[in-house]
């Protein structure tokens, strides 16, 4: 094949090695990767075990070294990220995360961590890498972060845009402190996909994603991946076969084939998410939408310059009511699923909360905070349960406001 140079294409052929869709010496192969279920691995001889002792990466070893199945996905998610030397698979994207980190820290160590972070990414630093002697400063996701920079910091935690809340990072800001005081980067980037926004190509080390989310995209599989860069690549792996981490074939087959559509899946949510919050940004239920793509977005102009487009995730913020209220608008709708993760092909809706997980920034954000996944559905649909839901919502009150 030559080289394609697309996304989508990409996306077609990726991790399609005539090695794993074929058997030796045939001349037409099946198109998917077949899944690979194996705990041992059984040699020739003893000299093809000795031999195969001395390179347990080069190809069948042990199970928890991958089967093709596992191979043909970690190739797929490299090939998405020009400059990256090779992927290894987790069991959830928390893991991914830990993992990622686990790689550079020490005790003794200092990690910045965005304060918009996902919820568990702080439970981490704060419950795992603390007892451990590793301590994590919180930074505000848009400040320069030198202000926070400790003579033992090794680690630095981006995630753009943050969790519930959708600030933008300045990728390219940060990364240029964190080469200068030699710092290694670790973007959680499940939101972006790489197909939005690659972090190897903007010069972060170590490139995440939750494949639980958007990879996966039928809300059926958890797995994480870290992608990294060739500097990194070597202590990714000792690190992570150490810590025993590895993924089940089927799922690692079902994350392959939802990454087949990745891209016009994210195409079509990502149209459908933008109609929709801009549809509840004239809404007089809603004081505001938290969605980097409207041009009143704070973080509009860093979107417009870093990504290539935004997914189906966001939020708004409810003019007047509590949590309590949310129940009026959200327990009846038609086409939306009640339910945490997102990423899928079918709506879902979550009413969410700042409190508890903010340190560095305000809580505040005025109302009541209700975040959207948008799914393949057509979009009218879901404005108009949405528009029955908020006037349900409203009506709790008596008249408009
Ligand atoms: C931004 C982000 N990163 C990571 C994760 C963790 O993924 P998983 O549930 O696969 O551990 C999530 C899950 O919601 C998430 O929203």
């Amino acid at each position: 094949m030559t080289s394609p140079t697309g996304t989508n294409t990409r996306l077609t052929h990726a991790g399609r090695d005539d090695a794993y869709t074929r058997g030796p010496g045939m001349t037409a192969g099946i198109v998917n990767p077949p899944v690979w279920h194996a705990s041992t691995i059984v040699f020739d001889d003893l000299a093809a075990l000795e031999e195969a002792r001395k390179h347990p990466d080069a190809g069948l070893f042990y199970g928890r070294r991958g089967t093709p199945t596992q191979w043909a996905l970690e190739e797929a998610l490299t090939a998405l990220e020009p400059g990256a030397a090779g992927t290894k698979l987790y069991p959830s994207g928390v893991a991914a995360i830990a993992a990622a980190l686990l790689t550079v820290l020490r005790s003794g160590d200092h990690v910045l961590m965005v304060d918009t972070a996902y919820e568990p990414s702080r439970a981490f630093a704060d419950r795992f890498l603390k007892p451990l002697g590793i301590t994590t400063t919180f930074y505000p996701p848009t400040a320069d972060v030198t202000a926070y920079l400790q003579p033992m910091t090794r680690a630095i935690l981006i995630e753009s845009p943050g969790s519930l809340s959708f600030e933008v990072q300045d990728v390219p800001a940060i990364v240029a402190v964190a080469k200068a005081h030699n710092i290694a980067t670790v973007m959680d980037n499940t939101w972006a996909t790489p197909l939005l926004f690659s972090p190897i190509a903007h010069g972060v080390d170590f490139s995440v994603q939750a494949l639980t989310k958007y990879t996966g995209g039928h809300s059926d599989l958890m797995m994480g991946s870290v992608t990294t860069t060739p500097g990194w690549w070597g202590k990714l792996k000792t690190k992570s076969y150490l810590l025993g981490y590895c993924v089940g074939p089927d799922d690692a087959y079902l994350a392959l084939r939802g990454l087949r559509t990745l891209g016009l899946r994210l195409e079509r949510q990502g149209a459908s998410a933008l109609t929709i919050a801009r549809w509840l940004d004239g809404h007089p239920a809603v004081a505001r939408v938290l969605h980097p793509a409207l041009p009143g977005d704070p973080g509009n102009a860093l979107l417009m310059r870093d990504f290539s487009g935004a997914s189906g995730l966001f939020a708004f913020v409810l003019k007047r009511g509590a949590r309590a209220h949310t129940a009026a608008l959200i327990d009846h709708l038609d086409h939306f699923g009640i339910g945490f993760s997102w990423g899928g092909y079918e709506s879902l809706i979550l009413p969410v909360e700042l409190d508890g997980i903010r340190t560095a920034t305000t809580t505040d954000s005025g109302g009541q905070i209700v975040r959207l996944s948008i799914g393949l559905e057509d979009p009218d649909d879901l404005i108009a349960d949405l528009a029955r839901g908020l006037e349900r919502y409203e009506a709790q009150f008596g008249e408009a406001p």
